[in-house]
């Protein structure tokens, strides 16, 4: 898992993952070691790497190496991964992006700024999409969509929690269907997964 957030994601996803027989969240990797991320993993006793520079290649081929990584999961990783480690982890590197993709991506969308972009193009739906990661920002195909109303009177805050909250079940049924797949694969979300 690599964050760079307050990892609601990462413990949503440990929430579901307790107890399953082959998945499990092997490291956390986080810009510093202040990141909310790293000290949820911690708490969870999961293993943190901190690769302070994006594009340290060895640092992130050495980590993803060492924990024998299936799969990789960014939420709220807001930098570009190395495009040798793209490449080398090709179809199995995925991200959680707070929007329905390809709407309100690319370089610079994150957190409230695809919120905020969502209620000025005056959209009556938004959501959460987990996507394939390629070279560019949000550009993969998309995986899973979870959608959410937008209420006339909603602020970027009050869309950003709605969202998150989706997401919280969103990103847990894509690694749960990886899992079972053994890559990730195209999904219907549920609303009453996990
Ligand atoms: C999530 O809303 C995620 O979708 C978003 O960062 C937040 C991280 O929250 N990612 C992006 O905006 C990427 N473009 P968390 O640290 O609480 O999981």
């Amino acid at each position: 898992m690599v964050a760079s957030g307050r990892g609601s994601n990462l413990k949503s996803l440990l929430n579901a993952l307790e107890g399953h027989p082959t998945a499990q969240v092997a490291v956390v990797i986080g810009h510093s070691a202040g990141v909310g991320a790293l000290g949820i993993a911690r708490s969870h006793l999961v293993p943190t790497v901190v690769i302070a520079e994006s594009n340290d290649l060895k640092a992130w081929l050495a980590t993803l190496g060492a924990f024998k990584i299936d799969l990789v999961v960014l939420a709220g990783y807001l930098k570009l991964v190395p495009p040798e480690v793209v490449e080398a982890y090709r179809g199995r590197i995925i991200n959680i992006h707070p929007a329905l993709l390809p709407k309100h991506g690319g370089r610079g969308m994150y957190g409230d700024r695809v919120h905020r972009a969502v209620l000025d193009a005056r959209d009556t739906i938004s959501g959460a999409t987990v996507h394939l990661v390629t070279e560019d920002y949000d550009q993969g195909s998309t995986l899973g969509q979870a959608t959410v109303p937008v209420l006339t009177d909603d602020t970027p805050e009050s869309l950003a929690k709605r969202v998150l909250g989706v997401e919280h079940r969103l990103l847990p049924q894509a690694v749960l269907h990886a899992a079972r797949e053994g890559h990730p694969v195209p999904f219907e979300f549920m609303e009453n997964g996990p």
